[in-house]
C-alpha cells in the first residue's frame, strides 16, 4: 500500500470481529507513531492500553454515563436500564482501547503545541494500524473524574483521545472530501504592484482585480 492509499483508504470503524488485538503489534506501532513532529521535543504523551477484562470497568463507567443521561429524560427504570446495558455491551464489543494522555506542561503555550503533537501522533497511529489491517475509531474523550480515576491519572494528565482498535467486521463507505485545492488561496506576488505602497494595501483590493496579479482561488 502506498502512503496515498493508506491515507485515503483508512476509515473509522464501528463493527469489530471477535478477535484479539496483538499487544506486541500495538507496541511496535506506538514506537513508530512517536516520530510525530514535536516542538521542543517534550514528548508529552502516555498511553494506556485496555484489553480483555480491563475493559469491563471502563465499559461500566460508560454504562453509568448512559444511565445518568437517560435518567434526565425519563423516569422509566426499564428504559434507563436498557440504555445502560446497551452502552456497556457496546463498549465490551470493542477489542481494545488505546487512551492517549498528555502530561500538561506548566507553560500554557507549550501545552497547546503539545496537544497538537499528540494529535499528529494519533494520526500516525491510525495510518500505521490501517497498514497492518487493523481498524480504528478516534473518539473524543469525556473529561470525567471516574475515567481519570479508573486509569490512575495524575492532576496534570489530560486525556486527548480514546482510540478503539480491532479487526474490522465492516468497513464503512467514505464520505467524499472537498478537494484541498478548492480551499487554497495561492499568493504569489513577486513585487508590490504599481500604485500600492505595501502588500497589505494590495490585499484590500477587490478579488477580481487581485486575480490580475496572479492571485488564484480555483483549481
Ligand atoms: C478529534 C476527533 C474526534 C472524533 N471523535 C469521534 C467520536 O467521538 N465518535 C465517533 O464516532 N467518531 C469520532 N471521530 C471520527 C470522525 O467522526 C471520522 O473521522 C469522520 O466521520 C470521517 O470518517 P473517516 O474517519 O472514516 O474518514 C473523531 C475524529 C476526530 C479527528
Amino acid at each position: 500500500m502506498s502512503l496515498t492509499e493508506i491515507i485515503k483508504e483508512r476509515r473509522t470503524i464501528f463493527n469489530w470481529l471477535d478477535k484479539p488485538v496483538p499487544v506486541g503489534l500495538i507496541k511496535d506501532l506506538l514506537d513508530i507513531a512517536v516520530w510525530a513532529p514535536n516542538h521542543k521535543m517534550t514528548e508529552p504523551w502516555y498511553f494506556y492500553l485496555l484489553t480483555g477484562e480491563a475493559r469491563r470497568g471502563w465499559a461500566e463507567i460508560h454504562g453509568e454515563f448512559a444511565r445518568e443521561g437517560v435518567s434526565r429524560e425519563t423516569d422509566d427504570p426499564e428504559r434507563i436500564q436498557r440504555a445502560a446495558d446497551k452502552t456497556f455491551r457496546h463498549h465490551m464489543d470493542i477489542p481494545a482501547y488505546l487512551v492517549v494522555v498528555q502530561r500538561l506542561h506548566k507553560q500554557e503555550f507549550v501545552r497547546w503545541e503539545d496537544h497538537e503533537a499528540c494529535v499528529a501522533l494519533i494520526q500516525n497511529f491510525l495510518l500505521l494500524a490501517h497498514e497492518q489491517g487493523l481498524g480504528t475509531l478516534w473518539e473524543s474523550p469525556f473529561h470525567e473524574e471516574r475515567l481519570y480515576t479508573y486509569l490512575g491519572l495524575q492532576p496534570d494528565d489530560r486525556i486527548v483521545a480514546y482510540i478503539h482498535i480491532g479487526y474490522p467486521a465492516r468497513i464503512p463507505k467514505a464520505d467524499e472530501r472537498t478537494p484541498g485545492r478548492a480551499r487554497l488561496v495561492h499568493m504569489d506576488v513577486k513585487k508590490t504592484p504599481d500604485g500600492f505602497s505595501s502588500f497589505g494595501e494590495f490585499l484590500k483590493m477587490e478579488k477580481p482585480l487581485r486575480v490580475q496579479y496572479n492571485w488564484s482561488t480555483s483549481p
